[in-house]
């Protein structure tokens, strides 16, 4: 995907449907049309209704959560990219945390979806992130670039032109702790020079990557400064106003 500045909401499992219309109705009219995308990601049995609101609105788009390994099939309670497609999807984000730590999810799971998403036009959001002890251990440098390449090596220069990234360190998850502006910019440069290394400079320097983390109304701004930020995946902020305000943060 080409660079631009995007916002993506991950309500997670959270809001009744009726919850869920009216915070999409409240998103739509208090947001002004710019040229910020912004991706609403809903629980999955709110995608259709939440995707009749949001049509008749420019810049706004639909995400999933997740998407199973396979097209179609017996799995049990499970969702598939072909499915998100028919009801309007245009994105689902693979590799958060959460998928990673309680549902065991992993690189080889990760490969297998993200290509059932691009084979169902749809874009994925692959999130990366180390956890305290690695941070603290200093392998957070080497924990990205493993969760990086371990994708990167199974997905050609064309393919990975249509992903987003999205750096999310897990202890700033839900934690009400974000990474400083200076901790995000520094890991989003070392990202792109990943990114370099693996494929080119041209791909390093197109590629979005979202900051996620306790992005919140106060430190949107700051976060968005950085050069190598181009926006953010928001959980708990997205569920209310201060969604509305975090877009409006560039
Ligand atoms: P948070 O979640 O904003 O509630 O920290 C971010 C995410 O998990 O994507």
């Amino acid at each position: 995907m080409s660079r631009q500045k995007i916002v993506a909401g991950n309500w997670k499992m959270n809001k009744s449907l009726k919850d869920a219309k009216s915070l999409v109705e409240m998103i739509l009219s208090n947001t002004k049309d710019s040229d910020v995308l912004k991706i609403i990601i809903p629980p999955f049995p709110y995608l259709e209704p939440v995707k009749q609101i949001l049509s008749a609105r420019k810049g706004f788009y639909l995400g999933a959560q997740n998407c199973h390994t396979n097209t179609s099939g017996a799995f049990t309670g499970e969702v598939s990219a072909n499915m998100l497609q028919s009801v309007g999807c245009q994105y689902v984000i693979i590799g958060h945390s959460e998928r990673r730590n309680y549902f065991k999810e992993k690189s080889t799971d990760f490969v297998l979806k993200i290509r059932e998403a691009l084979k169902h036009d749809i874009i994925p959001i692959y999130c990366i992130g180390e956890t305290l002890e690695e941070r603290k251990n200093g392998y957070h440098f080497s924990v990205i670039t493993e969760q990086l390449t371990s994708i990167l090596s199974e997905f050609k220069l064309e393919d990975f032109s249509r992903f987003v990234l999205a750096y999310e360190p897990v202890w700033a998850i839900g934690t009400g702790e974000t990474a400083t502006a200076a901790q995000a910019q520094e890991m989003h440069a070392f990202i792109r020079s990943v990114l370099c290394d693996f494929y080119d400079s041209a791909i390093a320097g197109n590629t979005p990557i979202l900051y996620g983390g306790s992005c919140n109304a106060q430190n949107a701004r700051e976060l968005f400064q950085c050069p190598d930020v181009d926006g953010g995946l928001i959980g708990g902020a997205s569920l209310n106003e201060d969604f509305c305000t975090i877009i409006g943060s560039f």
